[in-house]
């Protein structure tokens, strides 16, 4: 080859202008802002000299006219490319903000569109840096049906590859809709916001005034609206999280998670178990220390830790292997559940079951959460989606109830007629229709009005109630409890349980999908 030709030179000069575009150009605007550039974050996430970016030379198109003036970038505004992330083959996008606000013309959602075809071709990972002002205005409808053929490949790879979407800065208009598809979705505080409509909007619309940060903030879509599954102080965490996510999951749905070096002991005996759940019933404990006992040591990993917080979901390793954990949280509305947390846990196990990480229930709840509100926003309809969830799920499955499990939230939680494949009871179980004290007011009405002392009377009975029916042994004796287990034990029954359901095939019969209450 001709290394001083005229085509070399192109080469050169090309490659030239573009890595000063995103060397001064898109840094000094970034970094201003306390951002990192596309090219530094994609740098942060994959191994060394790993990453091949192709569409590199793109150029943006131009639909003329007032309103065709665009910024003639290459890329587009878009790194798009593969690499390895802790040796293992992923793809990933990178908006870039310092290109028309990283705003989504035909060519930067046709470069998007090409990696997630090929992700989900090859069976890898995809991961999406979103900071952009959405649908670029210049190129009117081309950029929206760009958007919709990235939510038509969203979809289809739903459930085939992980996709994980990563906002580090604007997510406006149809930006916001691709991640909210994709199965995780990390913000990073202060620098981050997502909405359907922006402040100015709301202003005009409604005269409301609003700040970014308020509207669609990390903290907001942590806590209120449950969009955000993990919140980082900075981009540099943020992309560690992801890191860490990508550790527990497989490449794809016909993989089995990575199985990972453990050094911790099997047969770990957690005698502190036997006295985590107070002799009074209606006395909260953290149900983050049981799972912390039980699992591997340090490798509870929780998602989307301030939302619904009555429910506990997370990764964890259970020796060597992930599964994923939902457990009622007592601390927090006695773990009782209502709409958000029937929904936080649905959405979990409908993503675990996807890509075959079997699930552990840890169960203390003592029923759905009564009331006008909840009635009213649903609680029926989104509580079905739990049970629902579990029903479907064909990975394997173990309950441990380890104090109430009442009414509703009994059958719900993973029971054995629902399809769990163990159930264990700690001996502080207490499986019932309901509560003692609900209980024996509806059965003792008459009695406890014509007596002398109803408050003794009702206790009485409640103590009775607890001895004959709200135990685990009367469920044991029935076979709904496989067995009733020293807590001390858990985590070696726990890893015999999951080792025997190794091989667990369910059929399903042939149908288009099920009909889940959406
Ligand atoms: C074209 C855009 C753009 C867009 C921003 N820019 N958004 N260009 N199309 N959607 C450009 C700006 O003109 C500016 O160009 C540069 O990006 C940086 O923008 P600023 O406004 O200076 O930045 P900042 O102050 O940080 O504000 C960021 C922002 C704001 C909040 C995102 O730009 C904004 O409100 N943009 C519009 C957001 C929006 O309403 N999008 C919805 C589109 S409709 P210069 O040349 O000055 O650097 C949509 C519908 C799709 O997406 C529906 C599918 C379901």
């Amino acid at each position: 080859m001709d290394i001083d030709g005229k085509l070399f030179k192109k080469f050169l000069e090309r490659q030239e202008t573009y890595e000063h575009q995103q060397k001064e150009f898109a840094a000094d605007k970034q970094h201003s802002k306390g951002k990192l550039t596309a090219k530094e974050r994609i740098g942060l996430l994959f191994d060394n000299d790993t990453f091949d970016e192709i569409d590199a030379f793109s150029l943006p198109a131009s639909s003329g006219g007032e309103f065709g003036r665009i910024v003639n970038a290459y890329g587009d505004g878009v790194i798009t490319g593969h690499g390895k992330i802790s040796g293992r083959i992923a793809f990933a996008y990178a908006q870039d903000f310092s290109v028309m606000g990283g705003s989504l013309g035909s060519i930067h959602a046709a470069k998007i569109m090409k990696i997630q075809d090929m992700a989900l071709k090859m069976g890898a990972p995809i991961i999406g840096f979103i900071d952009s002002g959405g649908a670029r205005i210049q190129e009117g409808v081309a950029s929206l049906a760009g958007y919709a053929g990235i939510f038509n490949r969203n979809v289809k790879s739903s459930g085939v590859i992980p996709q994980i979407s990563v906002i580090m800065g604007p997510a406006a208009g149809g930006a916001v809709y691709s991640p909210s598809i994709t199965d995780f979705v990390f913000m990073t505080n202060k620098t981050s916001y997502m909405f359907v409509t922006g402040p100015n909007v709301v202003k005009e619309v409604l005269n409301e005034d609003v700040s970014f940060e308020e509207l669609g903030g990390a903290t907001v879509h942590m806590k209120n609206s449950g969009i955000a599954h993990f919140v980082y102080e900075d981009e540099e965490n943020t992309i560690r999280g992801l890191k860490k996510l990508l550790s527990y999951l497989p490449s794809n749905n016909l993989e089995n998670p990575p199985l990972v070096e453990w050094r911790d002991t099997e047969e770990r005996v957690e005698e502190l178990l036997r006295e985590i759940v107070p002799d009074d019933p209606n006395k909260p404990y953290d149900i983050k220390e049981v799972i912390n006992l039980i699992v591997d040591k340090g490798t509870f990993f929780e998602v989307a830790e301030g939302f619904a917080m009555n429910i506990i979901v997370a990764f964890a390793r259970l020796s060597g292997k992930t599964i994923g954990i939902i457990a009622n949280q007592p601390k927090v509305l006695a773990g009782t559940l209502d709409i958000n947390s029937s929904v936080k846990a649905a959405r979990f196990i409908r993503f675990c079951d996807s890509f075959n990480i079997p699930l552990l229930t840890l169960e203390d709840v003592p029923g759905f959460m009564p009331g006008i509100d909840q009635e009213h926003s649903g609680i029926i309809r989104h509580g079905a989606k739990l049970l629902y969830a579990y029903a479907d799920s064909t990975v394997p499955k173990i309950t441990v109830i380890l104090r109430k499990s009442y009414g509703g939230a009994y059958c719900v939680m993973n029971s054995k007629n629902l399809g769990g494949d163990f159930n264990f009871a700690w001996p502080t179980a207490e499986i019932a229709v309901m509560g003692p004290e609900g209980a024996v007011s509806i059965l003792y009405r008459r009695e406890l009005l014509e007596s002398e002392d109803p408050v003794k009377l009702k206790k009485e009975l409640a103590i009775k109630y607890r001895d004959e029916i709200a135990n685990p042994y009367v469920a044991d004796e029935k076979g709904y409890i496989d067995e009733v287990i020293d807590p001390a034990q858990t985590r070696r029954k726990l890893i015999t349980a999951f080792e025997a359901l190794e091989n667990k095939h369910v059929n399903v019969p042939s149908r288009k999908h099920g009909n889940i209450p959406l």
